[in-house]
């Protein structure tokens, strides 16, 4: 499969609906009559002990039917989640050692979380959830309300956003609702307004590190050694998985010979922080490069020599710290490309020069790379369902085990069977996740949506396509891979029919018009037990050039210009992968430079709507804001050549903090102070460059 050119491309299944309001999101479905709604009652206090709960007051208003607590739980009361060599530092000539500290993130998905639990015959129980994951909402509604998984199905048309926000925390909606719904015997929908979102959901872990590491005088990294603290809030979600990837990207895309990585993963009175964009490789990757640009800056190096120097090779130096040879990497190549487009050398130069004649602003530039893993590090995930429908009209209908949430995928799945049918897209529909069509389905997580879900239709696709052809090898007298689907059509030897006229045919002759697919990730297996493996199938690369320019009166910033050079191998549609890559940069920087949390000594979050915490909107897009896509198609065998995108451009937005930390060294540097042990926070706000500067 190739891709075709964008103009002759679908749009986004939804894009018209988004826009002009006839997207159905949950709250937009028909209220059942008799519906009751739920809302959470949250505790003052970020530590304490419930006493007692006195609600007769509460009850007498009019209106209120029940309060809904612990005792009407007739399942288990605990929800069904997850939680179940020496750096030879002394010989390196240069030793720097350093802390760093950042910041957590809200998912603001435009949708909050919401579920609408509607209770049916048998004691069975129907629940509309915005979940990345129905499979685990069905199996914690279920655990909660002591009923097989059989008596739940969960359906999900769409999110509004999740980026990771609504691969667990769905669940709680869910199960609240439910208990409600039990308790009240009528549907209960639950919908948290923006606040209490904020208030009740985890976010994007915060972490603070601890380092030192040892380098040669060309920079290159001899040994290193990184503590890491993860801020897991009140309990663990996710937060073992997430820290572990944090782990496998603390090379980002960095040989390390000697590495020793000491992981704590703290209980803390907040909000139990969950997946985001990245799971964790974000924060694996920062502290490594962060340590890099002070590496280039202690040497008075120029911090893509450094980086250059410290990457990956090809035949030697490209195992990584958990023993997976890197055997698909391009990050020489790309980066090399990357700084000739964007003139990286003349305009550190030029930078420089400028910067020099300045009063109050200062410029910065950094060149950074990804490297992303790509697969479920829990290996078992790596698995997917689909059923492919041919209708007697030849219209087509998929419905696969993944969802929804504006990333493009049921797009991607539909263009996918279309071109394994040989027909127009717009033939072929996607429907709402439904936990009664494929079972037992992992999360829409890791950007393995496509590659996973996406595989699983064709492979459905490919066998009612081979049914077919046997048929029409029969009826033509030749061989069945003599037989072409192309353009609507369906071409023999001997004979070419509409792909439309050819399906009322086979019906008639009793073929099955349908069939499922299922696939299951190759060559991927890893030992927690001694730590290595190969938990990826292949890596996503990257790479972007960031100039940013400070205000060292106001410590206010400004992101002036943005190169990037991605590698979605063969994109799948193009339009749609430049989306998510815009996307995740823009997301990932405003999460290391305005998106700050704030929790008081009390442990209450105070910055809980957007009054008081900043995302980037659209006037903080980079004036100059260039994509460009890396040329050659996944070497490992995924569909159709490409390669997952919908995290790994986030981690693009590196390259904004350590833009952010040379301009502050230049500032520094200027006023004759010293470019060493610069400490600058990510969020990096007016104050923390401020701060920075001093
Ligand atoms: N893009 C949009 N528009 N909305 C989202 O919620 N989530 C991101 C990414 N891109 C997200 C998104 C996250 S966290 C992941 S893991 C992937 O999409 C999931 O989808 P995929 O596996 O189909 O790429
Ligand atoms: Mo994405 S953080 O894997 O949902």
């Amino acid at each position: 499969m190739s891709a075709a050119p964008t103009s002759t491309l679908p749009h986004h299944e939804s894009a018209a609906r988004h826009i002009d309001g006839r997207a159905q999101y949950i709250d937009d479905l028909p209220e059942v009559a008799g519906t009751l709604h739920a809302a959470p009652i949250l505790s003052p206090l970020a530590h304490g002990r419930v006493r007692g709960v006195d609600a007769a007051a509460a009850l007498a208003a009019p209106g209120v039917y029940a309060l809904v607590g612990s005792a009407d739980i007739p399942g288990d009361r605990l929800l069904a989640n997850f939680a179940h060599d020496e750096a030879m530092l002394s010989a390196a000539p240069h030793v720097l050692r350093g802390t760093l500290d950042v910041g957590g993130q809200e998912h603001f998905y435009l949708e909050g979380q919401i579920a609408y639990a509607l209770p049916q015959e048998d004691g069975q129980w129907l629940i509309h959830s915005s979940t990345q994951h129905p499979g685990e909402v069905q199996h914690w509604v279920a655990h909660a309300l002591d009923i097989p998984l059989h008596a739940v199905r969960v359906v999900c048309r769409r999110m509004g956003g999740g980026f990771g926000g609504k691969e667990t925390q769905s669940g709680h909606l869910a199960v609240w609702a439910a208990l409600a719904a039990r308790k009240v015997g009528r549907p209960v929908k639950l919908r948290l307004d923006r606040d209490d979102d904020f208030m009740v959901t985890g976010k994007r872990h915060p972490f603070s590190y601890d380092y030192h590491v040892g380098f040669d005088s060309s920079g290159r990294i001899l040994g290193l050694q990184v503590t890491q603290l993860v801020d897991c809030g009140f309990s663990a979600d996710l937060s073992g998985p997430v820290a572990d990837r944090a782990i496998f990207h603390t090379d980002n895309a960095y040989f390390l010979e000697h590495v020793a990585i000491d992981s704590y993963r703290c209980k803390t009175h907040k909000q139990s922080h969950t997946a985001f964009r990245g799971f964790g490789g974000p924060q694996g990757m920062v502290v490594t490069e962060v340590i890099l640009g002070d590496i280039a800056r202690t040497l008075g190096l120029d911090p893509l020599d450094v980086r250059l120097r410290n990457l990956y090779g090809t035949d030697e130096r490209n195992t990584t710290h958990y023993g997976m040879a890197v055997e698909d990497n391009i990050l020489q190549p790309l980066i090399t490309q990357l700084a000739q487009d964007c003139n990286y050398r003349a305009r550190r130069a030029e930078i420089a020069a400028w910067n020099a004649a300045q009063a109050t602003l200062q410029r910065g530039l950094a060149l950074t790379p990804v490297k992303f893993g790509i697969s479920f590090t829990a290996t078992q995930f790596n698995q997917a369902g689909a059923l492919v429908h041919v209708y007697t009209d030849g219209s087509v209908l998929v419905n696969h085990g993944g969802t929804e949430m504006g990333q493009g995928l049921h797009t991607k799945v539909a263009l996918i069977v279309a071109g394994v049918l040989g027909i127009t897209p717009t033939r072929v529909k996607v429907n709402a996740s439904d936990t009664d069509k494929v079972p037992n389905a992992s999360a829409t997580a890791a950007s393995a949506g496509t590659d996973l879900n996406g595989r699983a239709s064709e492979l459905a696709a490919l066998q009612v396509r081979e049914r077919l052809a046997q048929f029409v090898a029969e009826l033509d007298g030749c061989s069945a891979s003599a037989v072409r689907f192309a353009d609507d059509q369906v071409h023999s030897p001997a004979q070419t029919r509409s792909f439309a006229s050819l399906i009322p045919l086979a019906y008639a002759q009793r073929v099955q018009l349908w069939s499922d697919g299922f696939y299951r990730t190759p060559k991927i297996h890893y030992d927690k037990a001694t730590l290595s493996g190969r938990p990826f199938y292949y890596f996503a690369y990257g790479a972007a050039c960031t100039e940013v320019a400070i205000d060292t009166l106001t410590g206010e910033s400004k992101v002036l210009r943005v190169d990037i050079l991605h590698d979605v191998g063969t994109p799948l549609h193009r339009a749609i992968d430049m989306g998510q890559i815009e996307g995740g940069f823009i997301q990932g920087m405003g999460w290391l430079t305005t998106e700050e949390l704030v929790w008081d000594a009390q442990g209450r979050l105070r910055t809980h709507a957007p009054s008081t915490y900043k995302i980037p909107t659209i006037g903080d897009t980079p004036a100059h804001f260039q994509i460009s896509l890396w040329h050659e198609p996944n070497r490992e065998d995924n569909v159709g050549g490409s390669k997952a995108v919908g995290e790994p451009p986030l981690m693009l937005a590196l390259s904004v903090l350590e833009a952010l930390r040379d301009a502050v060294a230049q500032a520094r540097s200027r006023a004759g102070g010293s470019t060493q042990a610069l400490q600058l926070n990510a969020p990096a706000t007016p104050q923390r460059v401020l701060e920075a500067l001093q």
